[in-house]
């Protein structure tokens, strides 16, 4: 196996996340690259080398311009902030390092456009952390789909709901409140829950042509932690849109960070001529299917247990019945990155491919903003 050699950008909730699937994925899938731990980065040298200590990386940085620039590291993973993503992304595509970045590619359409330019010129492989794509329930719905079980589909439903921000002394900004900053996140749930089912739906329905859009910023200024002042929020609190895809289907979409009583519920459901398919976050282990050729007395919704190793990605974990998690969305995301050099036919989401979500949510709001229908700009 050869030596897939990384440098880690961002020890917080992905950076975890991420070390966790380099670690795993080579004991799990049979692949001809081995992820390596080569060094981790972060402004704080203390908490890098705790990390570091944790999750095996054999060195640190404080500035990734440094890692950025060494010879022994082949894959730059940006885990950090949203207004990182683009400059950190363009210097490693320069320097030859193969790019994993998360989610959303970049702060909007116009960066994002900057970021895929970056990469054809330097031909690097890429990939962005859409990771909900392969949990095996999400991959089992799109093999569905694609056999054309569900045929001609009327609706696409999707729903983010979280309840963390409701309290108005919640302050923005800094070390774990980046999200509430409108200047480090881009966008409040638009960018960052609603992109997650704007990836899915694209992968699993095709491309939307038009979206109308209301947003809202229920608690209009908080406490800046790094300025220490009261400050407008920017972002957007909650965010619904209508959508029609080019295939003539209708869709909703919903996120909000003010449900109360909801942590991560991200639902989808796909209505076609033939049958219906419903995921839910909280069950990620089960696909609802419903069809309609079966017998009528028996007819209803299937409960489907996505853990058998004819399943996706089943295989390679343990028994059937016996289920996965969260986590293993991200060794899958892994195998599948390296599957890709491998084989040469690279997996995606490919940064070009994340720039659509980019187009769908700048579309959103600006219909928040004009109140209108918006055209979505498609990318070449
Ligand atoms: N794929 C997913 O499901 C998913 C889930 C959560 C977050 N994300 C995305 O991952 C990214 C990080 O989110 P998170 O939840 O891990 O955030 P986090 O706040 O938990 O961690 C961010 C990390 O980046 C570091 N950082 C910030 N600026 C830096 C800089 N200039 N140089 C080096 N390190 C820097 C912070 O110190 C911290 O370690 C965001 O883009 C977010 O949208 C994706």
């Amino acid at each position: 196996m050869k030596p897939l050699r990384v440098g880690l950008i961002g020890y917080g909730f992905m950076g975890r996340a991420h070390s966790n699937a380099f670690k795993q994925v080579s004991q799990f899938f049979e692949l001809k690259h081995r992820p390596v731990l080569k060094a981790v980065c972060a402004r704080d040298a203390v908490k890098a080398k705790a990390f570091a200590q944790n999750w095996g990386y054999e060195s640190i940085e404080t500035d990734w311009r440094r890692l950025v620039e060494r010879d022994d590291i082949d894959l730059i993973d940006i885990a950090s902030p949203n207004n990182t993503h683009a400059e950190i992304a363009m210097a490693a595509a320069k320097a030859g390092k193969m790019i994993l970045c998360e989610k959303p590619l970049a702060m909007n359409g116009p960066q994002g456009e900057k970021m895929v330019a970056a990469i054809a010129r330097a031909g690097v492989p890429n990939m962005v952390w859409y990771n909900y794509r392969r949990i095996p329930a999400v991959t089992l719905a799109k093999q569905l789909i694609d056999e054309g079980r569900l045929g001609r589909i009327f609706h696409y439903r999707a729903k983010f709901l979280q309840d963390w921000t409701i309290n108005p002394e919640l302050p923005q900004g800094g070390a774990g409140l980046w999200r509430l900053d409108i200047k480090v996140a881009g966008s409040g749930v638009t960018g960052d829950l609603l992109a997650h089912c704007i990836d899915t739906a694209l992968w699993l329905n095709g491309s939307i042509d038009t979206v109308t859009a209301m947003t809202e910023t229920f608690v209009k200024e908080r406490k800046h932690n790094l300025t220490g002042k009261v400050e407008k929020v920017g972002i957007d609190d909650a965010s619904a849109f209508l959508a029609r895809f080019s295939n003539g289907s209708l869709a909703t979409f919903e996120s909000t960070r003010y449900a109360r009583g909801h942590k991560a519920l991200y639902t989808f459901e796909i209505n076609g001529e033939h049958g219906s398919l419903a995921w839910d976050l909280h069950d990620l282990h089960r696909i609802q299917c419903f069809e309609h050729k079966d017998e009528g007395r028996v007819r209803g919704w299937r409960n489907i247990h996505v853990t058998d190793s004819d399943q996706p990605y089943m295989k390679n974990w343990w028994v059937p019945g016996l289920a996965i998690g969260y986590e293993h969305s991200f060794v899958h995301q892994v195998a599948d990155f390296i599957q890709g050099l491998d084989s040469g036919k690279p997996a995606a989401p490919s940064f070009k491919d994340a720039l659509q979500t980019e187009y769908v949510t700048d579309a959103v709001l600006k219909s928040a903003r004009t109140k209108r229908w918006e055209k979505v700009k498609k990318s070449k």
